[in-house]
């Protein structure tokens, strides 16, 4: 069932995922803080993205470049000459729009990739292209937009001291390509992984973390040789449905889109999009592409060090290929907890609000709810023992069904309840969130079974 995106923003914020970027001071449009359990499920997402592809891949290693680079490096990558948009305004209600996305969404069947803006325009008022906000066929001229954040490095504010926030991760990559090789003496095929905050000046930002201007993405460079006949897109298409799976992520709202040639970035020979039924509509959630040896190719060119990799086998030299498998975390998260959020009717006509969330991305894997006052010190003992080995949360306010609301409302998978016969027969009660069935466990075997329940 698909719920409505300002429902589960709201659900969001009440229980401290989110929060409106800088509130107390009316906000700054489309930036949003995590709060206490947004940045949990975003570590552990991160940290399970980061052991699945550096820690146990046999043939990656990891980097944290930095977000400032030589502006040369952006020359190089074609991002100041390419990373543009075509923006218009519509002149009735002001609203801002993409001129390329306007004409995709009205006419899907027009090739419009080798017109200039003026065509573009001509395009757009010929065919009476309306606004989608007022409806109206009033559009201004088509500028071209800059994506890339500027900034300033140092005191004297010249053309010499520009410098860029990087739109991508990787071109840290690209750059370091031969001291990750030799330092690490590293045999093609390998890859290199990258977490980092990547920022674009997007025209269109919004749909919550959709798309932002400040946000996180994951990448991997996946370096080969040209002529390897093994299909690596396709495996690196394998291992990120595997990937989603593992997370939690429901497969059936998962679609596919292969780039047309003409829409190709400047760098790809070719992009599969894979992506995510948001409650918005379907938008793009990872892209996987193969960019060649393009990258390489202009960083050897323009800061003139070869980059070549020579091959010990054959002892000849070339630059090796890339795929790129390339992931915004928020995007991750916002489709996560797409699929987690649900609203259940119980029997006695209430709702409950869970956020089916699997425990290994569960901020909170297990909730000790003491049954009254009196058992506060013993519970809190118990969950002293268990705080070293698990994520675990104490909770003694309100009623106890109350307290069983929250933790299903912020994905707990299981709530420990202390009572008073738990003095006695050194037993509490595990409830599972999703069915609400009930055991009793003993104590003593208790960190094996929570172990058990951790890793199903
Ligand atoms: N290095 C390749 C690259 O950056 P991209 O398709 O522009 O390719 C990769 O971005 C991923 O980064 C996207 O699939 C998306 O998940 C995320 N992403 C891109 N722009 C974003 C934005 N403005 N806000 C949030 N996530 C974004």
């Amino acid at each position: 069932m698909k719920y409505k995106i300002d429902d589960i923003i709201q659900h969001l914020k009440m229980f401290g995922f989110f929060f409106q970027g800088s509130e107390i001071y009316g906000g700054l449009s489309n930036t949003w803080d995590y709060g206490p359990l947004g940045v949990e499920l975003k570590r552990l997402i991160k940290d399970l993205w980061w052991t699945t592809f550096v820690t146990r891949n046999e043939y990656n290693v990891g980097l944290d470049s930095s977000i400032l680079l030589n502006p040369k490096v952006w020359e190089a990558s074609g991002h100041v000459n390419n990373f543009s948009d075509p923006l218009t305004d519509c002149n009735g209600c002001k609203s801002r729009y993409r001129a390329d996305q306007l004409i995709e969404e009205q006419k899907p069947d027009f090739d419009y990739s080798k017109l200039s803006n003026e065509q573009l325009k001509e395009y757009i008022d010929k065919e009476k292209i309306i606004c989608p906000s007022c409806k109206k066929a009033n559009f201004g001229e088509i500028r071209e937009f800059d994506l890339l954040f500027q900034t300033q490095i140092g005191v004297i504010r010249d053309k010499k001291s520009e410098v860029y926030l990087r739109p991508e991760t990787a071109q840290g990559i690209f750059i370091n390509f031969k001291n990750i090789q030799r330092s690490m003496r590293l045999k093609v095929p390998f890859g290199v992984c990258q977490i980092g905050k990547s920022f674009r000046n997007e025209i269109t930002p919004g749909n919550f973390i959709f798309r932002t201007r400040e946000f996180e993405q994951m990448e991997i460079e996946f370096f080969y040789k040209p002529n390897d006949k093994t299909d690596w897109f396709q495996i690196w298409k394998l291992e990120i449905i595997n990937f989603l799976e593992n997370l939690g992520i429901n497969l059936e709202n998962i679609s596919y889109l292969e780039h047309d040639e003409k829409k190709l970035s400047h760098y790809s020979k070719k992009t599969l999009d894979i992506e995510y039924n948001f409650p918005f509509g379907i938008g793009e959630l990872w892209g996987l592409t193969s960019r060649t040896d393009f990258d390489l190719k202009r960083h050897q060119e323009y800061s003139k060090k070869s980059l070549e990799y020579l091959d010990p086998k054959t002892n000849k030299k070339y630059l090796p290929y890339v795929i790129e498998p390339s992931v915004g975390v928020d995007r991750l998260i916002f489709a996560l907890l797409c699929d987690a959020y649900s609203v259940q009717k119980l029997k006695n006509n209430e709702e409950r609000t869970l956020l089916k969330l699997k425990p290994i991305v569960a901020p909170y894997q297990f909730a000790i709810l003491p049954l009254s006052k009196q058992l506060n010190a013993n519970a809190m003992e118990l969950w002293k023992k268990l705080l070293p080995k698990f994520r675990c949360t104490f909770d003694t306010s309100g009623n106890i069904g109350k307290r069983y609301r929250r933790q299903d409302a912020i994905g707990t998978p299981f709530c420990i309840t202390f009572d008073f016969d738990s003095l006695n027969d050194k037993k509490v009660t595990i409830r599972d969130r999703d069915s609400m069935n009930q055991e009793r466990i003993s104590i003593v075997s208790l960190k094996e079974t929570l172990k058990k329940l951790v890793n199903n």
